[in-house]
């Protein structure tokens, strides 16, 4: 019925790739196999015991049951001030320049939806989180791509990037509003140095855009490299906001923590856009988070030492089974060139191979962009005796195409 009635919004977002390995993964747990399965970035274990403990006691008071601040109550919002302030020695006021978000996702979805006028041009680099770009398509924006460039060890090429930016910001009309980064990056894992924020806001002053910058990995680091913020740089908040979550961190996913922090007229445009749309999180979920911010951080090494120890593992013994990977520096996940002899047919069809022959499941590059072809995303939610079964799987995988 009603066929002539269409969803233009709706009809703008693709086929999802992920779904075609999605399928054949399904279908095959069905029939009893058992799939390895590194395609999700969902952290496997739970939140840490005291802000468990803190959420139920919080649910405990009648009072924490009915609506709550939709820009976050304002002790969650001085614990992301505060953290700010320990970490990165960068002030913030909890009134006008953060907002507590359902995960960073619902809260960077909405800000584009608030600060999208019909036609406006986003840069976003490419392969990226899909939701980076799709946000702006969703709000009736465009999108400006660019190559992400980066080395043999994940680090952007600077030179190269502030070149395609350049590139990017001549082809693109009309002259685009923002531009987005989020490093360490999803799905590439590649870093940037604190240099790489100084030039970036140097160009967004001149360039005349506002830059939204995701951190969502800052504390998924490895190797002494460290995250640094686009709001350390001196009169970064005029052009820049920055979102965080709480989802990686402290294994809290599926509570939907995040928030959003920085320039003032971009936060201002969220808090307003959320007045409208939401009454906030259950508050005894903001209490904790609250705790998860201000507490103790071991718990936040506890969960980095995990990622690190099977980035280690999974490198180690793939390229034992015959598959060669750089290692990451940060993130939950390892981006990974495919084999040299299965170049030929991409990603998607190498990560269908992989999940039928070797029952291990990955996600296919190109779903991330077309820059994004010729690698698969691991995410490291498996442990490591799996990631040890996996490669032992992936060595009889390989043998059969090279003897
Ligand atoms: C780069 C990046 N940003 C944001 C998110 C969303 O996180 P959440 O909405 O759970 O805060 C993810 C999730 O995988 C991500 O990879």
């Amino acid at each position: 019925m009603f066929d002539e009635i269409r969803f233009n919004k709706i009809d703008r977002l693709p086929k999802y790739v992920f779904a075609a390995v999605n399928e054949i993964k399904m279908a095959a747990r069905r029939a009893g196999e058992d799939i390895i399965d590194f395609s999700m970035g969902n952290p496997d274990g739970p939140a840490p015991k005291h802000i468990i403990d803190k959420l139920i006691e919080s649910a405990q008071k009648p009072k924490n049951h009915g609506y709550s601040a939709s820009k976050g109550i304002y002790k969650l919002r001085l614990a992301i001030c505060n953290w700010y302030e320990r970490r990165y020695s960068v002030a913030l006021d909890p009134e006008y320049e953060a907002v507590a978000t359902m995960g960073s996702k619902e809260g960077y979805v909405h800000l584009v939806q608030a600060i999208t006028n019909p036609g406006d041009v986003a840069i976003v680099p490419d392969p990226t989180y899909p939701i980076h770009s799709y946000a702006f398509i969703l709000a009736g924006g465009s999108v400006q791509k660019m190559k992400l460039p980066f080395d043999e060890n994940y680090e952007v090429d600077e030179e190269q990037f502030f070149k395609n930016l350049h590139q990017a910001l001549n082809d693109a009309f009309p002259k685009p509003k923002y531009l987005v980064v989020n490093f360490p990056h999803n799905p590439s894992t590649a870093t940037v140095t604190l240099d790489f924020y100084k030039e970036l806001v140097k160009i967004a002053k001149k360039e005349r855009f506002y830059i939204l910058s995701d951190i969502a990995y800052a504390d998924l680091t490895f190797d002494e490299y460290k995250t640094p913020s686009i709001l350390q740089v001196d009169g970064a908040k005029d052009v820049a906001i920055e979102s965080f979550t709480l989802s990686k961190s402290y294994n809290m996913a599926g509570w939907r923590v995040g928030f959003i922090v920085g320039n003032k007229k971009l936060v201002g445009a969220l808090q307003k856009i959320k007045s409208w749309i939401d009454y906030g999180m259950f508050t005894p979920i903001q209490v904790a988070a609250t705790v998860a911010l201000n507490g103790p951080q071991d718990c936040v090494e506890e969960i980095r030492n995990k990622y690190e120890k099977r980035r280690d593992v999974l490198i180690d013994s793939f390229s034992r089974a015959g598959w060669q990977i750089s290692k990451p520096k940060a993130t939950m996940f390892v981006w990974a060139k495919i084999p040299k002899e299965f170049e030929q047919i991409g990603s998607l069809e190498f990560s269908k191979k992989l999940l039928t022959e070797a029952k291990v499941a990955v996600s296919p590059g190109v779903g991330f962009g077309e820059y994004g072809e010729n690698y698969v995303r691991i995410a490291l939610i498996e442990n490591e005796k799996r990631i040890r079964q996996a490669a032992r799987n992936i060595k009889k995988f390989l043998k059969n195409y090279r003897s």
